[in-house]
């Protein structure tokens, strides 16, 4: 692992009082669930299916494999398994992820991208090198690269979003692996991906411009002025190549960064004008931000909408600076729960190939709170139109394998829900929820919900996570304009130990159970949401 790791650089942060302080999370900021009187009174929902926002774009929901651990090596490429198709592709996981039907999936890195020499992973794969991976101190067979990446993508039926290196890498080579992958024939790039045996190009639309430049650990970490001047170069080339593609500029690695949102702004001074998107990311944990309060930390989801607000409002004034027509949407391309394999071994590759890195393994808690994360992205769904659940396979991921199949964290299941449930567009909903206080922090709604309404098939789907850890909370949907006739699904994850996780050995200890169908009196539905659950509701007309 380099030196100078993430981790460390957030503990430096924290010591000198620039890391997320609970007022840095949730201070001064209003949520768009109001009280509602009386701790016990229900939480009211006002809803009306003619108040949505723009259509959902699918890639709200995507998730990211980067070159790291076994999330490619042995996650979701393992020839010589008896799992594997001929390809050497895990079909076991290429099943489940396409089960899933994950939108986009961003890759090869994450911290990886920053070091990586695409060249080196195409072609006959007898003459690929071994190189050393300086990100993660592994080995890198190169035996997995961007065509076998784009081939596993179509088998799932995801699209790529990739990833460019521009730490050691330059403007030229971006702009080259873009030739490789979308021009037809007749160049020098072209030709040699059709020597490679691939006639047809990739086609790839979403592309990131480097990964976390503003990080110290970052190879090739530059300067907020420098990056921007290189992502515009980059972008430039790449549209000479493919007017077609959309373009995604490095934003801040988190609220963490003493240089959060300034960052952000000197960047887009540089390179607005060539560029679709800008990235956020952000990791949670339940001890350094929280200090191991689950109240707080399932609250945590509230800070990550004010990370899009803020973010949002950097670009909104770089636009009006410009006096520019185009609005940049945001791409929330890593986001999940990560804190306990942040350092030490869990980082350390030690020279190895496909070592065990990053195996986070998640609770129940964990699993609320990626529920709540999924609200928060829907309820900014008309700003954010790319997110990706970093990561898939292994890193920090909803599905782990070993050598004889794979197993389901507990964070697999609200994301299959949002995968699965989540369709049409958000709905802007009036909620009214009794609040609770966490010592020195702003007041926090118990319930905490989403929806969704598809105007063509005419289905609805709520979300909600109750946050009150020892009571059950009363929910009334009060319907205006129209209210649905059935309920078609209904599920809850819930129980009694916070802690409880899925293992190889016992993989239903977090399961989501048939949750009760709510029934509709007139025009309200009332129904009782269990202690810490997440749930989702889906209706019918
Ligand atoms: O997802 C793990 C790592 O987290 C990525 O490589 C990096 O971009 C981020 O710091």
């Amino acid at each position: 692992m380099t030196s100078f790791t993430r981790r460390r650089f957030l503990q430096q942060a924290a010591t000198a009082g620039a890391a997320c302080s609970a007022n840095l999370m949730f201070g001064g900021f209003s949520w768009a669930q109001t009280p509602a009187s009386g701790a016990n009174a229900p939480t009211r929902v006002y809803l009306d299916f003619r108040r949505t926002f723009p259509p959902l774009d699918r890639n709200l929901f995507g998730s990211f494999l980067e070159h790291l651990g076994r999330a490619i090596y042995g996650g979701v490429y393992e020839p010589g398994s008896k799992l594997s198709d001929p390809n050497g592709f895990r079909k076991d996981v290429l099943d489940e992820v396409k089960h899933l039907a994950v939108p986009i999936i961003r890759y090869p890195g994450g911290n990886f991208v920053s070091g990586y020499r695409w060249q080196d992973g195409v072609g006959p794969k007898k003459d690929r090198p071994r190189v050393l991976d300086k990100a993660w101190d592994s080995i890198e067979t190169n035996q997995f690269g961007t065509n076998e990446f784009i081939a596993w993508c179509r088998l799932v039926g995801a699209a790529p979003l990739m990833g460019l290196n521009l730490g050691t890498g330059t403007p030229e080579q971006a702009a080259a692996l873009v030739e490789y992958c979308n021009v037809e024939k007749g160049t020098r790039w072209s030709d040699l991906r059709r020597e490679h045996g691939i006639a047809e190009p990739h086609r790839v639309q979403h592309w990131c411009l480097g990964n976390e430049m503003d990080g110290p650990w970052q190879i090739g970490h530059m300067s907020a002025t420098e990056y921007g001047l290189k992502a515009a170069d980059a972008a430039r080339q790449m549209r000479y190549v493919d007017h077609g593609v959309q373009l995604v500029a490095c934003g801040s690695s988190g609220p963490f960064m003493p240089t959060y949102l300034e960052w952000d702004r000197e960047v887009l001074e540089q390179c607005y004008d060539y560029v679709d998107g800008l990235s956020l990311h952000r990791y949670f944990g339940n001890t350094r931000e929280t200090n191991g309060d689950t109240a707080k930390y399932l609250a945590m989801n509230l800070s990550m909408e004010r990370q899009i607000a803020e973010t949002a409002a950097v670009c909104d004034y770089v636009q009006g600076r410009k006096r520019s027509a185009k609005k940049l949407w945001l791409s929330f391309d890593e986001w999940n729960v990560w804190y306990r394999t942040t350092s030490g071994d869990a980082v350390d590759g030690k020279r190895q190939e496909a070592p065990h890195l990053l195996e986070e393994v998640y609770n129940l808690e964990d699993a609320l709170l990626v529920g709540g994360l999924i609200n928060s992205l829907l309820r900014n769904s008309d700003r954010v139109k790319v997110a990706c659940l970093a990561q898939l396979v292994n890193v920090i991921a909803p599905i782990v394998t070993n050598s004889n199949g794979l197993l389901r964290q507990t964070i697999f299941y609200p994301y299959s829900w949002a995968l699965q449930f989540a369709r049409g567009a958000a709905v802007k909903l009036l909620v009214e929820s009794p609040q609770y206080e966490v010592p020195g922090m702003d007041h926090l709604p118990y319930v905490d919900v989403a929806a969704t309404y598809n105007a063509e098939s005419k289905d609805f789907s709520v979300f909600v996570l109750n946050r009150d850890l020892s009571k059950a909370r009363e929910v009334e949907f009060l319907w205006e304009g129209s209210a649905p006739s059935r309920v078609v699904e209904s599920q809850i994850l819930t129980g009694d130990d916070l802690k409880a996780f899925n293992s190889f050995e016992a993989p239903q200890r977090v399961t989501p159970r048939p949750f009760e169908k709510p029934s509709r009196s007139g025009m309200r539905t009332r129904f009782e949401v269990p202690p810490r659950s997440y749930s989702i509701i889906q209706w019918s007309s």
